[in-house]
């Protein structure tokens, strides 16, 4: 089992989780994710390694309440535990010093783009991160973010906080005004798919980290088969990050619809 040590909620429908998991601390690096299952009946869910802290044994989950699983573990607590927890899994980021470095993280995904700013400033990169949200309450992990950033640019949909307008704008103002040797996105499947055109359209290297459904999470079971580059590809030992220019992006975004329905269903099941 594995104990919650800390949990807080983060808005309307995010999480933060610390959980005391030592090995896993000890050996993940930027990039990595776990796979969780939270009870016997449960399914695996895999959930990208926000932070790790070694000396204490933890690691940080910070998800978004979008299905029956993730509802059913925003309903734990401090002290509570889960029964299975997997990792770390998949390749790390490639970590070293590209020069100047853009690094962008949409809603949630803002949870798996810091481990990787924070690398990439420790390896020596200037780094230029810029974090898209909803609205202000949802811009999470700001401060961790300017820590380690050169320069931390923030747009809101609304308005809110920030720059209003999407990450893909503030993209195109940066990369207008400075070379970027190397660039990362991570949040919804429509925003890698526009940061992909915007970087690639002013020929700037773009990664992306790809989340599909996942279940054994040793590429045995084909769930997270992805097409990349015209190759089929297992998310989970080949990703989860992959140049976003590879992407089959439409295959991808329909693939992750795929479930939408089964996945209403078993919530509004559940909630009866
Ligand atoms: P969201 O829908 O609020 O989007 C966040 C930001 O992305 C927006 O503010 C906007 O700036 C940008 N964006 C969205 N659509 C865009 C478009 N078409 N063009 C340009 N920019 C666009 O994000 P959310 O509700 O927090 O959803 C997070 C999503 O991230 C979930 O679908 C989750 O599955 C995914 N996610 C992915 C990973 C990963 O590893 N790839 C990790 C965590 C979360
Ligand atoms: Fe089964 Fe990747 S999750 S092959």
């Amino acid at each position: 089992m594995y104990k919650i040590t800390k949990s807080e909620q983060l808005s309307e429908n995010e999480y933060d989780f610390w959980i005391e998991a030592p090995r896993i601390a000890a050996k993940a690096q930027p990039g990595q994710f776990v796979i969780l299952r939270i009870n016997d009946n449960g399914e695996r869910i895999p959930l990208t390694i926000a932070e790790t802290d070694p000396s204490n044994g933890t690691i940080r989950l910070i998800f978004q309440v979008i299905g029956k699983t993730t509802a059913e573990l925003s309903k734990l607590n401090t002290g509570d535990s889960i029964l299975d927890l997997t990792g770390p899994l998949g390749m790390p980021t490639e970590i070293k010093n590209y020069g100047t470095v853009l690094i962008v993280g949409g809603g949630v995904g803002i949870a798996a783009i810091y481990p990787i700013v924070k690398g990439l400033k420790q390896a020596g990169n200037r780094v230029i991160t810029i974090l898209g949200a909803k609205t202000a309450e949802l811009v999470i992990l700001q401060e961790e973010c300017r820590y380690y950033s050169d320069e931390l640019i923030i747009t809101t949909d609304d308005g809110t906080l920030g720059v209003k307008g999407l990450v893909t704008e503030a993209m195109e103002q940066v990369i207008a005004r400075e070379i970027i040797n190397c660039s990362w996105a991570i949040g919804p499947s429509m925003m890698m798919k526009f940061c992909t055109l915007t970087a690639s359209k002013h020929e700037v290297p773009i990664y992306v980290s790809l989340n599909p459904i996942m279940i054994d999470g040793t590429g045995m079971c084909g769930g997270c088969r992805v097409t990349i580059d015209g190759n089929i590809k297992f998310a989970c030992v080949d990703g989860p990050e992959f140049k976003g220019t590879d992407v089959n992006w439409d295959e991808f975004i329909s693939r992750m619809k795929q479930y939408t329905d089964e996945e209403k269903q078993c919530l509004t099941a559940d909630q009866k």
